[in-house]
């Protein structure tokens, strides 16, 4: 029996709570065991994201849902978790629901509206019936992920509302966002956008990719205008990297057994932890697992 949940009550709760559930994507067993841990102590419920190129680089979905279902049971950790397939094809969705993910998103925000609302909503009878839960997309979100380069607009709140009453269970929109580090010359988020989409959307979950390097307090107006799931994941892989860079610079390799992929990992896995506190802290989702 696996533990793993659907994202729905979480984010349901979190919508009518006004704060948000961090979706953290993970990379490796460093990264999972960081952000589990993370979640358990701080007694926050999680969303593991695991991109397209992510899943491929662990070896394949059932590998990751293999990983991730050990990990729950052996760590013994009783906060809600989801296993959520980030930015999905419609092929790796159905492949993600057949490995055992417990939640998928469907990035259909290139296609044509008529054709992301028929993918979707083929997904939706699906995830229904498993009882999965549901991502969809409206409006392209910036900055290249996994190769693929949005524009980073900002979405129509009328398509949104077309894609929220197929039966989704969250909604993904662009409001200027984008994935990385955001450029000097950034404009911010369109909280008038953020706003209108709401407004048509009412009791929908939003949101918002390309959490690293968004300011706090833009964060908290986020969440006040209905965004209810965050995504992070530029901002553990730079933690990560600073961390392993130090220890390497400072020679801790050379010395001893610092070799020792537990001790030369054990920086970076610290750094993620850290991340992700700042993050659930930042949210509002500490002490929500319950
Ligand atoms: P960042 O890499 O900018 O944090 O974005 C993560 C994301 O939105 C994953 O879907």
């Amino acid at each position: 029996m696996s533990r793993l949940v659907s994202a729905k009550e979480m984010l349901t709760k979190a919508k009518a709570g006004k704060y948000a559930v961090g979706q953290f994507n993970i990379n490796n067993l460093e990264w999972t065991k960081a952000i589990l841990q993370t979640a358990q102590e701080l007694q926050s419920p999680v969303i593991l994201g695991v991109s397209e190129g992510a899943g491929k680089y662990m070896c394949g979905y059932r590998t990751v849902v293999g990983m991730v279902n050990g990990m729950l049971e052996e760590l013994d950790i009783t906060v809600p978790v989801a296993l959520h397939l980030d930015h999905g094809s419609f092929e790796g969705a159905k492949a993600c629901i057949n490995a055992g993910f417990s939640s998928i998103m469907f990035d259909g925000s290139s296609l044509p509206i008529e054709e992301n609302v028929q993918k979707t909503t083929e997904l939706v009878n699906t995830c229904n019936i498993l009882g999965l839960s549901l991502e969809a997309e409206v409006g392209s979100i910036g900055g290249e992920e996994d190769g693929v380069i949005g524009a980073g607009e900002c979405a129509d709140p009328d398509e949104c509302k077309k894609v929220a009453d197929l039966g989704v269970t969250m909604l993904a929109a662009g409001i200027g966002n984008i994935h990385g580090k955001y450029p000097a010359n950034w404009k911010g988020l369109s909280f008038e956008t953020l706003d209108a989409i709401q407004a048509k959307t009412g009791d929908m979950p939003l949101v918002l990719h390309g959490g690293t390097g968004i300011p706090a307090d833009m964060i908290k107006k986020a969440i006040s205008l209905g965004v209810a799931k965050i995504n992070v994941n530029t901002e553990c892989q730079l933690a990560f990297q600073e961390a392993t860079r130090k220890y390497i610079e400072e020679g801790k390799d050379l010395e001893g057994k610092g070799f020792d992929p537990r001790k030369l990992l054990a920086p970076g896995a610290e750094a993620i932890k850290a991340t992700v506190k700042e993050k659930m802290e930042l949210f509002g989702s500490v002490g929500k697992a319950n």
